[in-house]
C-alpha cells in the first residue's frame, strides 16, 4: 500500500467563469430569504419593506455606471441583459416592416453571438461581424466601413472574457458619434450596446464616458450571486420587450423581482467600487510561468484585464491539463466555460489567428479577491509537473 499522502490543493483560478459570493454580499442577502420575503410589488408593509431594498440596490447600480436610477433594469444575468438589448433594439426597429442591420464582433460571448444568429433568420435583419487583430482586438477601420444606412446597432464587448483583450471601446464611441451627427437629430438612432460583464471588476465603467446606449452586467462574476443581472438602457432608447406579463420594470422585463438577488448585486457592485484588481498577483504568475519552455502568452498584453492570463502550450492539450490540475484540486479553464469540454479551438482564439498547435494547448488562469500570493508556488510546481507528464506522453 501507498502510504504518501497526497496533497490536494484548493486553488480557484476561474474566476472569469464565476465568483465566489462576497461574505458581505451573503450578510446583505439573507433577511431577504427569511423574514422579508414580501413581493416589492406588493402595497402592503411587507412589499414596501422590499421594494425600498431594490431601490437602494438600483441607486448604487446606478452611481456605480453614472446614471439614472431609472436607466437599470433587473435582468436574471448577463445572457438576459444582452439577449434583451439586442433583440429589444432590433424588435422595435423592424415594427413598421423596415429592414435593419447590426453589428457586433467575432470575439463576442455566445450570449450575443448566438442572438445576432438567431435574428439572421428574419429577412429584416441583416447582420455583420467586425474582425479582430492577432491580439484579440476589434478592427476600428472594418466597424467604420461596414455602418449603412440603417445600422440600428452596434454591440461590442468592453473586455473579452478568454483573452482579456480590452476593446476600443471610446474610439467606437467617436465613430458611433459622427454617424449619429451625419444622421441629424430625426435620423434613424444608431445604439451601442457594450457587454462589461468582465471589464466591471477592474475598468472604469461611466456609460457617458463609454458612449454606451446598453450596457450588460451579471452579478455572478462580481462577487454577487448568480442569477441576477443588469442592463442599463440611456433614457430615450426605444426597447420592445421580449418576455411579456406584468408591469414590472417599466414594463420593459416582467416578473416578479428577485428581491435577495438584487440585493446581493447592489452591495457586490459597492464593493468593486472600493477593491480593485490583483495584477500584483499576475505579474508573479506571469514570471513563474516564462520558465516553462514553449509557452506562448494569448491577448493583447499591453492591454488586457488584470486578472486573466491566456496562455498555450506546445504538445500539451488544454482539455487534459484542465482535469490532471483538476485532480491536484486546482481550477483553471481552456477559454470560456461555455466552450469547455469542447475539442474545437474555441472562436476567439481562431479569429485571432492563432494556429491549431498553439490553441488546442491553451489554458485560461483567471485570478479574482480570494486569490493569494501563498497559492502561486504550488500551483507553478503542479502545473509544471503536468506540463512534462504530458509532453512524455504527448506522440
Ligand atoms: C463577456 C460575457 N458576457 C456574457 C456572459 C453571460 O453572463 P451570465 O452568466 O450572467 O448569463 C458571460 C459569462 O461568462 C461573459 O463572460
Amino acid at each position: 500500500m501507498n502510504n504518501e499522502l497526497r496533497i490536494m490543493q484548493n486553488i480557484y483560478y476561474d474566476n472569469s467563469a464565476t465568483t465566489k459570493v462576497d461574505p458581505k454580499v451573503l450578510k446583505a442577502m439573507l433577511p431577504y430569504l427569511e423574514n422579508e420575503f414580501g413581493n416589492s410589488g406588493s402595497v402592503h408593509s411587507f412589499g414596501q419593506r422590499a421594494l425600498a431594498a431594490v431601490d437602494e440596490a438600483r441607486d448604487k447600480v446606478a452611481n456605480f455606471f453614472g446614471s439614472e436610477a431609472q436607466e437599470i433594469i433587473f435582468t436574471s444575468g448577463a445572457t438576459e441583459s444582452n439577449n434583451l438589448a439586442i433583440r429589444g433594439v432590433v424588435d422595435n426597429a423592424i415594427k413598421g416592416g423596415q429592414k435593419v442591420h447590426i453589428i457586433t464582433s467575432k470575439i463576442e460571448h455566445p450570449a450575443v453571438l448566438e442572438v445576432f444568429k438567431y435574428l439572421e433568420k428574419n429577412n429584416l435583419v441583416e447582420t455583420d461581424y467586425v474582425e479582430v487583430d492577432e491580439n484579440g482586438v476589434i478592427k476600428l477601420d472594418q466597424l467604420e466601413k461596414k455602418i449603412k444606412e440603417n445600422t440600428v446597432l452596434v454591440s461590442i464587448m468592453y473586455a473579452n472574457n478568454e483573452v482579456g483583450s480590452v476593446q476600443p471601446i471610446e474610439s467606437v464611441k467617436k465613430i458611433l458619434k459622427q454617424v449619429q451627427n451625419d444622421r441629424g437629430e430625426k435620423g434613424l438612432p444608431l445604439y451601442f450596446h457594450v457587454d462589461a460583464v468582465q471589464a466591471v471588476n477592474h475598468l472604469d465603467c461611466n456609460v457617458d464616458m463609454l458612449g454606451a446606449d446598453l450596457l450588460s452586467l451579471s452579478g455572478h462574476k462580481i462577487y454577487g450571486p448568480k442569477g441576477i443581472g443588469a442592463l442599463y438602457v440611456r433614457k430615450g432608447v426605444k426597447l420592445a420587450p421580449i418576455v411579456f406579463g406584468g408591469h414590472q420594470e417599466y414594463n420593459i422585463r416582467t416578473g416578479t423581482l428577485n428581491v435577495p438577488g438584487i440585493v446581493g448585486l447592489g452591495v457586490a457592485i459597492e464593493l468593486v467600487a472600493k477593491e480593485k484588481g490583483p495584477s500584483k498577483l499576475k505579474e508573479k504568475l506571469v514570471a513563474e510561468l516564462k520558465n516553462i519552455s514553449d509557452i506562448k502568452f494569448n491577448g493583447d498584453l499591453e492591454n488586457q484585464l488584470p486578472n486573466i492570463i491566456n496562455i498555450s502550450f506546445l504538445n500539451a492539450e488544454g482539455e487534459s491539463i484542465l482535469m490532471m490540475l483538476d485532480m491536484e484540486g486546482i481550477a483553471i479553464s481552456t477559454g470560456s466555460a461555455c466552450s469547455s469540454g469542447s475539442l474545437e479551438p474555441s472562436h476567439v482564439l481562431t479569429a485571432m489567428g492563432i494556429k491549431p498547435q498553439w490553441s488546442h494547448g491553451c489554458i485560461r488562469i483567471s485570478l479574482g479577491r480570494f486569490n493569494s500570493e501563498a497559492e502561486v508556488e504550488p500551483f507553478i510546481t503542479a502545473l509544471k509537473t503536468t506540463i512534462e507528464k504530458l509532453r512524455k506522453m504527448a506522440p
